[in-house]
């Protein structure tokens, strides 16, 4: 079965359960300045998890676009990876665990066809904050999993979340298909991490939210969150023996394979994840750069270069490489065709950026092991670390990775501490303007959050109704937003765009939300860039007689409570996407 079979499949299966299928977030979180990516089904759900209701109702399934970057390192196995897709199915105050797993092992049994056997089973084993959870494991032995399957492990184990900080979580119970290998030793369960068992769904009874304090009080209502690895269940379905030999991977690897005088598989991988997670994270509007997302992004396509040099690898490749990911992933994600151009830009942007300063970084990085070894010491200092970073480009975790390979340790205590100093130079009293306690992190993003609805309408407008939000970014400290245009635009015209926003402030006008199908969204003009599921329902939010946006919330329920705005920067993202900065002014 193919990866697009599973996920049409998984979706059909809980249609059929009366859940409603809603389109999956972008690998950006929206309105979140607390974390970086998406990283799981759940993550985009929080506020209805917490009891907001949702819109399309109680029982929701979807298939959502991941990026974790814990275990960038350990990419190369047969299933790590950092992009990832999440099949899940959520039961917001409705049903909970009992049907939760028969729907579980209905699906894995019935559509997918595994045999009860090949199926092992986690379940929380209880501490001061929950119970031992029998109550599961019951249901999994009446499902027909012997007790022998059924292990119970701890929070280490089988608890998950928040995603965050603070939030929804819960005890889960883990799914583990077993690949027939050997028991590693006689303790071997799917705790282990020794290949014989790979988790494949894990079932979270969402019923808690973690406070600030570390302590866990009951939610207002028991959720069940769920999540299957679509790459590994891929695998498995197919009988092979990692996520790479699938087609999600395979053409990807051919074509480095074929182009590398010395291809190994470690590096292969390290490739084929990096720039697939590269392509997709570009598709949805993050730029390479030195900080939060686009950092992140850099060190994946840095990182998959110095792989590609060690395998003879040409870089001048690399646009090749971009197309096969994307015609070979379009069909999953059709994004990636429609983006095509910017993506390959930019990933051939930071190569070049790269590619400027590698040749002297490794003369520079072979000088410094030389002397280390001359001196007889195996610690790269943080300063080091540092001047690789600021004057090559060698993020350090890159850096850590070369000095692990020559038997060499890293100072990421001094890195971080040299990197702390020169921020702090460079800030110089470029403090933004809500630091000193004006008001709280989430007040300021949703005020912020709000004006980009004005900001929008403002520049479509006054530039033309060829103006598309392509994305947008906020903090405690300003709002970041692209959108489409084919050119500068200029001082004069920002003031005027600047000034119409701020009209609309004064004019203290009343925001409200409706929600309704996409349909009548549409036909009443709601401007939107979601392409969402048709028939899904919506929320519209209307500021006064001024704009009318679909979008997720939240936002402030007058314009009056905004301060006035000022537009910072207007600069280049890729060619026909702008990007502006904008922030409250006192
Ligand atoms: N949110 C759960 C996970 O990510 C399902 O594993």
């Amino acid at each position: 079965m193919k990866a697009i079979e599973l996920r049409e499949k998984f979706l059909k299966f809980f249609e059929e359960k009366n859940h409603k299928i809603i389109s999956g977030a972008r690998l950006i979180p929206e309105n979140d300045p607390t974390v970086l990516f998406t990283t799981a089904g759940m993550h985009p759900l929080v506020p209805y998890l917490t009891g907001q209701p949702h819109p399309e109702g109680k029982r929701l399934t979807d298939y959502q676009k991941c990026l974790r970057t814990d275990d960038i390192d350990e990419v190369g196995d047969i299933s790590h990876l950092t992009f990832f897709e999440m099949l899940g199915n959520w039961s917001l105050g409705d049903y909970f665990k009992q049907d939760s797993i028969r729907y579980s092992y209905e699906f894995l049994t019935k559509v997918l066809n595994i045999p009860n056997e090949k199926i092992s089973v986690t379940c929380f084993e209880g501490d001061k904050d929950a119970p031992r959870d029998e109550e599961a494991a019951k249901v999994w032995e009446e499902c027909g999993i012997p007790k022998e399957r059924i292990y119970y492990l701890g929070k280490k184990d089988n608890w998950w979340g928040p995603a965050g900080e603070t939030g929804p979580c819960g005890p889960d119970t883990e799914i583990f298909y077993d690949t027939g290998k050997e028991k590693c030793c006689d303790e071997c369960s799917p705790a282990c991490d020794c290949g014989k068992y790979v988790e494949i769904w894990n079932n979270v009874f969402m019923q808690y939210n973690k406070k600030a304090d570390g302590s866990f009080e009951p939610l207002k209502q028991k959720n069940v969150d769920t999540g299957m690895g679509l790459e590994r269940m891929t695998f498995i379905l197919q009988g092979k023996e990692n996520v790479f030999e699938t087609e999600l991977f395979e053409p990807i690897v051919s074509m480095v394979k074929s182009k590398a005088s010395m291809p190994n598989d470690d590096s292969l991988r390290v490739i084929a994840d990096h720039i697939r997670a590269s392509c997709l994270l570009v598709c949805d509007g993050v730029v390479p750069s030195n900080i939060g997302q686009g950092y992140i992004l850099r060190r994946l396509v840095r990182r998959a270069i110095r792989h590609m040099r060690k395998i003879g690898f040409n870089l001048d490749d690399i646009s090749a490489l971009c197309e096969t990911v994307i015609n070979s992933l379009s069909n999953m994600y059709k994004e990636l065709e429609e983006n095509k151009e910017n993506i390959i830009f930019q990933i051939n942007k930071e190569k070049n950026r790269f590619v400027n300063t590698l040749s002297n970084g490794e003369k520079e990085f072979n000088k410094i092991t030389s002397k280390l070894k001359e001196q007889n010491e195996d610690l790269i200092d943080g300063k080091s670390l540092f001047r690789l970073y600021d004057t090559y480009g060698f993020p350090p975790e890159l850096t850590a990775e070369l000095a692990k390979e020559n038997g060499l340790k890293v100072d990421m205590e001094g890195y971080n501490k040299c990197f702390k100093e020169h921020q702090e130079k460079s800030r110089q009293g470029a403090e933004g303007v809500f630091k000193g306690g004006l008001a709280d992190h989430s007040e300021i993003t949703t005020a912020y959050h709000t004006a980009t609805h004005l900001l929008l309408e403002s520049l479509q407008r006054i530039l033309g109704p060829h103006v598309m939000q392509k994305g947008s970014n906020i903090t405690a400290q300003r709002a970041r937003f692209d959108f489409s245009n084919p050119e500068k635009v200029q001082r004069d015209v920002l003031d005027k765009v600047e000034a119409m926003i701020n009209e609309q402030i004064d004019r203290g006008l009343e925001v409200t939300c409706e929600e309704m199908p996409l349909k009548k969204a549409r036909e009443i003009g709601a401007r939107g860039i979601f392409d969402s599921k048709y028939g899904e329902m919506v929320k519209v939010y209307t500021i006064g007689d001024f704009s009318k946006e679909i979008c997720g919330g939240p936002h402030v329920d007058n314009t009056s409570k905004l301060k006035h705005i000022k537009i910072k920067k207007e600069e280049a993202v890729s060619s026909g996407v702008r990007r502006i900065k904008m922030e409250f002014v006192d």
